[in-house]
């Protein structure tokens, strides 16, 4: 996608503090204080059927996000879903992914973020499949997630995200398509944007949200499969585990339900159990 069309030279309208503003002109200052400290927030939703899926749901995970790195998105969540709207409207967007961002301003360059302001921009634009492959490769990263007293782990906040990029880039450089991320103890997390499960004696295990994103697909998937009579556990895995799984799938607003055909040498078809799930979170999305 970058490539192709760099994110900053578009036609279309980005939505900023309010205002709809041509898209080449959405600037900020490079004294913004999150650009130095990482302390942005965002979140990422996709339209389908020029519908924004879970909206709400994910303005409210914007507002959680900036709160737990103490401080307000300056608009309230109603507002946040109407820019939305109108901007995927403007945009004349069926299909596509919306960016939401908030961030602080440039008042001041210390470590400390008081008096800053809070800014926030609302894109969206055409994007499809995550992923080229229908099933990926996934390599265990040397990256860990951290513990919990050591960084807003439920936060979407871009520092988090450092981590990500670095296991990516090197995942991929090794030829696969993803990382999955140990977390601070060696136990199974996530991978770089997306929610990890496995299935094992047909049963859908999936990691405990101590460490990770609890994604909004990951609970929408975990609710489809209740309502396919499968047993749903949440708790603590280990990479061991990798070898009684047969199945593995990621789950995430850009990845979807996303079948995982290998992590390291261990090998997985696309399943039964991952195949519905895709068709039934492929089905809700449109509904
Ligand atoms: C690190 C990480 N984990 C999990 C997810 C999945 O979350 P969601 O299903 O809310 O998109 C994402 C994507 O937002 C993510 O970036």
């Amino acid at each position: 996608m970058a490539a192709l069309m760099p994110m900053d030279d578009r036609d279309g309208v980005i939505w900023f503090n309010g205002q709809l503003v041509p898209w080449r002109e959405a600037k900020v200052h490079v004294l913004v204080h999150s650009l130095h400290y990482g302390n942005a927030v965002f979140e990422g939703a996709r339209i389908y059927n020029g519908k924004v899926f879970k909206l709400t749901e994910h303005s409210q995970r914007l507002h959680r996000s900036a709160r737990m790195l103490a401080y307000e998105v300056p608009y309230s969540v109603e507002e946040l879903d109407a820019a939305t709207r109108r901007v995927v409207a403007e945009n004349r967007l069926q299909a596509g992914y919306v960016r939401p961002l908030a961030w602080r301003g440039a008042e001041t360059i210390g470590v400390s973020a008081v008096g800053t302001k809070v800014h926030t921009m609302i894109a969206a634009f055409p994007w499809g499949a995550y992923y080229e492959q229908k099933a990926i490769r996934l390599m265990t990263a040397r990256w860990k997630r951290p513990s919990p007293e050591s960084a807003p782990a439920g936060s979407k906040a871009a520092g988090l995200y450092i981590i990500c990029t670095l296991a990516k880039d090197e995942a991929l450089a090794a030829g696969f398509q993803d990382a999955l991320m140990l977390d601070y103890k060696g136990r199974l997390s996530e991978a770089t944007g997306a929610n990890l499960f496995l299935v094992i004696n047909g049963e859908l295990h999936t990691p405990t949200p101590e460490t990770i994103l609890n994604g909004i697909t990951r609970q929408t998937v975990m609710d489809l499969a209740r309502r396919r009579g499968l047993k749903v556990v949440e708790r603590e895995m280990w990479p061991e585990e990798l070898a009684r799984a047969s199945e593995v799938f990621l789950t995430g607003t850009a990845v979807e339900v996303q079948p995982v055909a290998a992590v390291d040498q261990h090998e997985y078809p696309i399943g039964p159990i991952t195949q519905m799930l895709q068709e039934d979170y492929a089905a809700l999305v449109r509904a």
